[in-house]
């Protein structure tokens, strides 16, 4: 059987091996802990529900246009201009399949084939094939823990060449748990104003998850150099509002992106769920969503400070206190190549660190190699306090912290 050759270009993911064996355990009857999610445990706000069931119930059942209804498209203009001080048209603005259709569309429309791609690591998994789909070649730049997992200006000029076509930008990030403050996107601002033909790609779907006095910043309203006309910002409604299901997302950027974007979309899977439009208004227009993102993110920044402090009481971990999103990113570096747990089993990367743990301890971590950090783990917060401690207990078990 033949199958395209763009198959081969792209990696399987390695932490579905993991999280396959985590599952075959769970039908066991075992009860494992897992720390895997990448999505909030809470449900979405009921008024935002209300809106898709009326909607529904209306008759809301048939096409609608591709980059979404005028209301839907207004309403995130509005956001856009009330929270991040970005005014855009509605025809700047279109809505796709969740965020990683728009980071998808993004990238089919801006890249040609052997363009560079600048993603700073760790990253979110999908970006380095998204981009290799797209015909790009990803060039990984790695922050150093100690400073955060943020990249530098430095690295940053080093990387750029006449070849690099984009720079994405996530933060807060998704693994590490980091946020760039306002001077630090500044900084990198200044490396990339040389070359005026690059994009940024400005991933924003965790920015009302920031912690402590974290700020946070949309690259495309950094007020110098005209950045707006050239940022792409990716953004969904699946993490703020608990809608990870629902699966809708959006890109706001120049005019003839968004038509590109659109063009491509309309050739893919046209609208998304015609139904769910009125939920994107009522989402970014009623005055009770504020309230109930705000006591999410409260939650979350309980438990991240909580899981963060328990993981750096145990030996042998090291953990960056996260600002943003809801995961740690723990080294395990020195857990490496030695015996570990009762079985004494050996581990020299992230992938059989994490298998261990799961067949003795029961816990489910999520390597780090397909972030590109074999010697780290991510583990999600987005769980109970008792799951977390529960969990914790067992893995300082395992590792003799007991
Ligand atoms: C950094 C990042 N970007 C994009 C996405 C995709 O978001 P969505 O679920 O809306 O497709 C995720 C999902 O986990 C993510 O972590």
């Amino acid at each position: 059987m033949q199958l395209a050759r763009r198959m081969d270009d792209i990696a399987e993911s390695i932490t579905l091996a993991v999280t396959a064996k985590a599952n075959a355990l769970k039908k066991q009857g075992v009860d494992v802990v897992s720390f895997g999610a990448g999505e909030p445990d809470f449900d979405t706000p009921g008024f935002i529900k209300e809106a898709a069931i009326k909607a529904l119930q209306a008759g809301r059942t048939k096409y609608e246009p591709t980059p979404g209804t005028v209301e839907a498209r207004k309403a995130i203009a509005e956001k856009l201009k009330r929270e991040n001080g970005l005014e855009y048209a509605a025809e700047q603005i279109t809505i796709s399949v969740g965020g990683k259709h728009a980071l998808y569309l993004a990238f089919q429309a801006v890249l040609n084939p052997g363009d560079e791609v600048i993603i700073p690591a760790p990253y979110w998994v999908s970006y380095p094939e998204m981009v290799k789909l797209a015909g790009g070649v990803p060039v990984i730049v790695r922050g150093d823990p100690a400073n955060n997992f943020k990249i530098t200006r430095t690295q940053l000029d080093k990387a750029l060449t006449d070849k690099t076509r984009m720079f994405i930008m996530n933060s807060p990030s998704n693994p590490g748990g980091h946020t760039y403050e306002p001077s630090e996107l500044d900084e990198l601002s200044y490396a990339l104003a040389r070359f005026p033909e690059v994009w940024v790609c400005s991933d924003e779907i965790y920015e009302k998850l920031i912690y402590g006095d974290t700020q946070f910043r949309s690259w495309a309203a950094l007020d110098w150099a005209k950045w707006k006309d050239r940022t792409i910002t990716c953004n969904c409604l699946s993490k703020t509002f608990a809608m990870t299901g629902w699966r809708i997302g959006y890109t706001a950027g120049p005019k003839p992106l968004i038509a590109a974007m659109s063009k491509l979309q309309s050739q893919m899977t046209s609208n998304i769920t015609s139904f769910c439009y009125p939920a994107i208004v009522e989402a970014y227009t009623n005055p009770q969503s504020g309230v109930e993102v705000e006591k999410m993110r409260q939650e979350f920044e309980r438990r991240g400070e909580h899981m963060w402090k328990r993981l750096n009481a145990i030996a042998g971990m090291e953990c960056v206190r996260p600002t943003g999103a809801f995961y740690c990113f723990p080294n395990i570096g020195a857990l490496l190549n030695k015996p570990l747990g009762k079985k004494g089993v050996v581990s020299q990367e992230a992938v059989a660190f994490c298998t261990a743990v799961l067949e003795e301890a029961h816990v489910a971590l999520v390597p780090g190699n397909d972030f590109g950090f074999a010697d780290h783990v991510r583990l999600s917060f987005a769980t109970s306090m008792g799951n977390i401690d529960k969990g914790l207990d067992r893995l300082a078990a395992f590792l003799g912290n007991g």
